[in-house]
């Protein structure tokens, strides 16, 4: 069943002018976009959508990546939408990601790994929700 998942082109990834490469990769991959919007995150806005992790030693570094450049905020829909887009990101860390991944080509550190996918049908549904209204979604 097509269902969805929600990604963000990360900093990194923008700042090095790779984001039509990673989009490119995700639409041979089947995947089709609902919605995309390029934004700022606030230093609020990455606190909360990283809430889970505030007590882990890389929370303060991590909200000031997500806050160091505009980044793409993006729904997406497929068959098996958040297990495959794990599979077509790769590891969390760019150094242990399969060949072919996303992370392992255009990553450059566990911090700075180009891209992030939903980690649950649940997660995805908050995640899209943070940043897009249900009319947005086409
Ligand atoms: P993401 O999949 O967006 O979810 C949480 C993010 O925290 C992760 O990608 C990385 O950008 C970052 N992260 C996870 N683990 C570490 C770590 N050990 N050190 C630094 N950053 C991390």
């Amino acid at each position: 069943m097509s269902n969805r998942t929600f990604t963000i082109i990360k900093p990194d990834s923008v700042r090095k002018g790779n984001f039509g490469k990673i989009i490119g990769r995700l639409e041979e991959q089947g995947f089709q976009v609902l919605g995309i919007k390029k934004v700022s995150l606030t230093q609020k806005q990455a606190e909360a959508f990283y809430g889970v992790h505030r007590e882990r030693p890389f929370f303060k570094s991590l909200v000031e990546y997500m806050t160091s450049g505009p980044v793409y905020v993006a729904a997406l829909e497929r068959e098996s939408a958040v297990p495959t887009l794990r599979q077509v990101m790769g590891a969390t860390d760019p150094a242990k990601a399969d060949a072919g991944t996303i992370r392992k080509e255009f990553g450059e550190s566990i911090e700075q790994n180009a891209i992030h996918g939903s980690d649950s049908d649940e997660n995805a549904k908050i995640e899209i929700n943070f940043f897009f209204a249900e009319s947005e979604l086409l």
